[in-house]
């Protein structure tokens, strides 16, 4: 193995610890870091330890803050050993202790076409031969482009960037730009990525870990953005009269999943559509997450509700890094060149994130996708809140399409400050139940859960069995 003592034997090149019908990739694990550690797999052992996570977790925290580069993954919230993933595929995953699990995380979003998947691997490596960055326009941006503007409702123009948190950061200021009004108004709980003015009341890590604003967010790039509760029109209608004229935009999660998986009331949505238009304010819909996930045409789509500018990530990447936004011609105008709005990356449009996003969203156009996704994903959180129910747990839940989370209250939850009232600690030892149990869902209470093409009726079940006992054991 690579020059750092990192040692595998060959079973662990070729498959998990427990059988699986699902194909593995025969990606060559090279370990490219100075630390000195030995791992090597027991072929005997069958039952579940995470000592070589262990081992390079506390290696890790050495190298990195936390030992991670994105918070949530070192399991704070819910305590123990995170794993080190060694390999995907499918609806699975492995670790470097050769422990196999059925991901409902899909790298946040992105694999709901399922991990690895063999078609976007071939065009990758296709699109690898000519290069792996040009920074000049090509064929393959596009593409992409066609399809998103093709599939989502309000996006006449787009720009590819290479993050969610890029998309945020850019399509804040262009709607700033655009009506010229500093203001923006976001919900309590969601997540538009980690720019500075988004980062008041922030979901994701910043809720799982129960973080004040963050240090370093200087007063002056939040003192724009006001907040409010998910869901309470009451309050949007008050900070549009107490800040007449200078709202600039509404941004939102159209379906939170930062805050754990809420849905918007009926009338929520409308609402926003029309108070917006009403004072010559934008909406935005952050679809980083349910672009491509609730329909092809993402909540959009799925609500029937068309806002002035959309941010996308995740999915239209296939497991690389992009982000996007897009929205009308005439606000899209404003971005520069074509415009006096600046805006700019050295990656973005890059070959391989086009490649991979054009060969997931050709997947995701395949009939019966969305139904297939709603059925398993149905499947999946009824049989684990009547597995919770009967073992007598307070715990609500729902899922659209292939979005799906679940509380340890008895709810209903309309917004973070519901979400909070959950029992986070039992939530942490039924999490640790599962993943000794082979599944692994996202480490906080505070983030929805994900299913793919890939994830199958068996999967489900063999969830839900584990579902039922582990809340037994409670
Ligand atoms: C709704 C939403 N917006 C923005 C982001 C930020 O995206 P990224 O992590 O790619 O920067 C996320 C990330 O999870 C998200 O869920």
């Amino acid at each position: 193995m690579a020059g750092i003592g990192l040692s595998l034997p060959s079973k662990f090149t070729h498959g998990p610890a427990f059988s699986s019908s699902i194909p593995r990739s025969s990606s060559s694990r090279c370990y490219s870091s100075s630390v000195k550690m030995t791992v090597s797999v027991d072929e005997t052992k069958k039952t579940f330890t995470l000592q070589k996570s262990e081992e390079a977790f506390n290696a890790a925290k050495e190298l990195m803050p936390g030992g991670v580069n994105s918070p949530v993954r070192a399991f704070r919230s819910v305590g123990g050993q995170p794993i080190i993933i060694d390999s995907v595929k499918g609806s699975h995953m492995w670790d470097i202790d050769g422990n196999e699990y059925i991901d409902y995380v899909g790298s946040w979003g992105p694999a709901i076409i399922g991990h690895a998947d063999d078609e976007v691997l071939a065009a990758l490596a296709e699109t690898m031969k000519k290069g792996t960055s040009f920074g000049a326009p090509c064929l393959l941006e596009n593409i992409l482009a066609q399809m998103v503007i093709s599939a989502v409702p309000s996006i006449e123009m787009v720009r590819f960037v290479n993050s969610g948190t890029e998309a945020c950061m850019g399509v804040l200021r262009l709607a700033r730009a655009f009506t010229c009004k500093m203001k923006v108004i976001k919900f309590e709980g969601c997540y538009h990525g980690h720019a500075d003015p988004f980062l008041v009341k922030a979901g994701s890590g910043v809720a799982t870990l129960g973080l004040p604003d963050s240090p370093g967010v200087p007063k002056s790039a939040t003192i724009d953005t006001l907040t409010s509760p998910y869901n309470d029109i009451t309050a949007v209608e008050n900070l549009f009269n107490t800040h007449k004229g200078e709202i600039a935009a509404v941004i939102l999660e159209p379906v939170v999943g930062n805050a754990g998986f809420i849905t918007p009331k009926p009338e929520f949505l409308n609402f926003l559509q029309k108070i917006t238009k009403e004072n010559d304010a934008l909406l935005i819909f952050d679809e980083v997450m349910t672009g491509f996930r609730l329909a092809y045409g993402g909540a959009q789509e799925y609500f029937g509700i068309t806002p002035d500018l959309t941010t996308l990530g995740k999915i239209i990447g296939g497991g690389l890094p992009v982000g996007a936004y897009g929205g009308r011609r005439e606000i899209m105008e404003m971005v520069a060149p074509a415009g006096p709005m600046y805006q700019a990356g050295t990656l973005s449009g890059n070959p391989l994130a086009m490649t991979a996003g054009i060969h997931t969203l050709k997947r995701l156009q395949e009939p019966g996708t969305y139904d297939y996704l709603d059925k398993v994903t149905r499947q999946l959180i009824e049989g684990i809140l009547d597995a919770g129910k009967a073992a007598g747990h307070e715990i609500c839940g729902g899922h659209i399409s292939g979005m799906f989370g679940f509380f340890f209250t008895d709810g209903p939850v309309y917004n973070f400050e519901d979400a909070k009232k959950s029992d986070t600690s039992k939530f942490a030892r039924f999490y640790r139940g599962m993943l000794e149990e082979g599944v692994y869902f996202a480490p906080s209470q505070f983030e929805a859960g994900f299913t793919g093409l890939k994830h199958t009726h068996e999967d489900i079940q063999r969830t839900i069995d584990a579902a039922e006992k582990v809340f037994k054991n409670l």
